[in-house]
Parts: C-alpha cells; structure tokens; sequence
C-alpha cells in the first residue's frame, strides 16, 4: 500500500539531499518476495508521483538496490527506513549499497504500516467487530468508527512538517473540495488533480470521523481524521487542509477562505442531516462545478482487494 508513512520516510529522505528519486517494484517482484501487493504497479507509481517530495519515479527498480541503478539515475546515495527488508532468501536488499557506503537511513513513523491498515480492513468483516471494541475500553454503543484502533499519535509537528504554511498569493483562484478522502487512492489523486486545474490553490476539507461514517456507514472511515489529514497534506496538488470540515459548504466557509470556486467528483452526494444539499450554496452562487477524475476507484473497492486476498 501506499500511506503517510511512507510520505514521511521520502519527506525525510529529500531533506538529506537535493533531488529525490524513488524506485518502486514491479507487482512480480514483490509477489516473489513479499507477497501480493494490495496496489497494482501503475497505481502505484502513479501515487508516488503525487507525493510532493518525490521529484522522480524508477518504474520497476530491481527488488535489491545495486550501485548500476543508483549510478544510472545520478543518485549519490539511497536512504530506507531503520528496519531490514530482506529477499525472498533472506538476504538484506541493501546490502550492496550499504558496503559501498551509499546508504542513509531515516526513522520509520510508528503507529502506522500496511499490516496495520491491511488489519483494520480485514476486521470490518468480522461479525464480533463490536466485541472487539468492547475489549478495547471502548463506548460502542454508538456507531463508532473502529479508528479509534490506530496506534499512530499525531503531534502538531508532524501537521506542521507536512504542511506547506503558504497562504494563496493576491489573485489566486481558490478552489475548494470537501470528503472523506479515506485510504487516499489513484481516484482521489486524479480528481484532486482535476480540482486544482480549475484554480490556483486547493483546499482541501475533510470531514469528521462521525460525519463520513453517517454518509459511508459500516465501519468507515478505515483512517482517522489525523491520518486523514496526513494523507491529503501530502500529496503535491493540495495547499491547504480543513481538520473536520463542515458537511455542507457554508457562506462563512467560503468567505472566510475566500473560496471561489467549489468542486466535487463524479460520485454521488449525500444528503445532510437536514435531507439538504450540502452544496447547495455554492450552487445557488453559480460557483460549484462537478470536475471527473475519470477513475472508477473507491476506498470500497480497496477493501474488496483485502478481503478477496485475505
Ligand atoms: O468519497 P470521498 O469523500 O473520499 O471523495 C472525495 C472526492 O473525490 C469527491 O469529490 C469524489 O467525488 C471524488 N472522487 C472522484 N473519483 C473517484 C473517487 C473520488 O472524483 N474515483
């Protein structure tokens, strides 16, 4: 998968050097060595290419790290996170590099990893889900979304890391997006690029864990509104984020951001509360536009991969 964990390890790595390139494997090469990835390859080069650290992809770089690969892309060193990862054999997969002593590493963010989300996907399946909770101190009372199993703690700093801290520039054109944006995926990445087409700096609004899971229902979101917000800082084509967004876009909202223009996706919208529309001002206001990512993925269908490969 692709999360704000690994965002943090290539932000950490761009800040050891100047231009960062990062390789990524082929679907073949992990499934020999890892195990089925839950992204196809040109997804997830595609999600890589939007994290605004990365200035460069290697599509399909070799699983162990040789010094021709790093020499081919000009790359003085390679950086991974402080954890081994070995072949299918057991060998390390910077070995080479690491004899050579052109190996850097950054500090893995705790709390979050692909078993970890891969987990709370599959647990959406079970039936003593609730049970579950339960056994965590947990009011499930309510329909509390199982989030509150994260084991990430989010800390004004890492927001602050992950921010660009710009305001929009006199004469900007401030395009404003709402959503759960949970599991951030190629659809999500593909309508944000729509988005901010259609102006100069993006926001981004995102709603409350209680509000996404009334409208998405079940056991959504996956991600918590902190890895949500995350997710979404990290991507190249957003400038700003809203912590818990209100659902429907409001008249304080758009003046207070200056919004000059709103837009959603091809997906349905869910009625408010109230059975309203919650982009009913900037309808009224002539200022909303439906803009298409032309891509079919959902946060559901992710879920669908885990379960089918459970
Ligand atoms: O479903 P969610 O709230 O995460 O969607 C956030 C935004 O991304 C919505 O405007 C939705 O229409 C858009 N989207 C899209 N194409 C997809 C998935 C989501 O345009 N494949």
């Amino acid at each position: 998968m692709v999360h704000f964990g690994h965002a943090n390890a290539l932000r950490q790595a761009k800040a050891l050097g100047d231009y960062l390139v990062v390789g990524v494997h082929t679907d073949e090469e992990i499934a020999k060595h890892k195990g089925p990835p839950v992204f196809t390859e040109q997804e997830r080069y595609k999600m890589i290419r939007a994290i605004k650290w990365v200035d460069e992809v290697v599509e399909g770089a070799p699983y162990v790290t040789t010094l021709e690969t790093l020499d081919k892309y000009n790359c003085d060193f390679c950086v991974h996170g402080d954890d081994i990862t070995t072949t299918a054999d057991g060998i390390d997969t910077y070995h080479l590099v690491k004899a050579a002593g052109r190996y850097k590493e950054v500090e893995r963010t705790r709390g979050v990893s692909t078993t970890d989300m891969v987990g709370r996907m599959l647990l959406m399946t079970r039936e003593h889900f609730k049970r579950g909770q339960a056994d965590l101190g947990l009011d499930h009372s309510a329909t509390i979304p199982f989030t509150a199993c994260s084991q990430f703690l989010p800390t004004s700093r890492k927001i602050v890391q992950f921010s660009e801290g710009k305001e929009p520039r006199p004469g900007d054109k401030v395009v404003y997006v709402a959503g759960a944006f949970d599991l951030l995926h190629v659809g999500h990445l593909d309508f944000l690029e729509a988005a901010k087409a259609e102006g100069d700096f993006l926001i981004v609004g995102l709603h409350t864990d209680p509000t996404v899971n009334r409208y998405k229902g079940a056991n959504y979101p996956i991600m918590n509104l902190h890895e949500r917000v995350l997710s979404v800082l990290a991507c190249k084509y957003v400038n700003e984020v809203v912590i818990g967004a209100p659902y429907a876009v409001t008249k304080e909202l758009m003046g207070h951001f200056n919004v000059d223009i709103v837009c959603h996706g091809k997906t349905p919208i869910m009625p408010d509360t109230d059975g309203s529309d919650p982009y009913a001002l900037p309808k009224s206001l002539d200022r909303f536009k439906c803009v298409s990512s032309n891509n079919r993925m959902t946060t559901e269908r992710i879920v669908d991969r885990i379960i089918q490969h459970r």
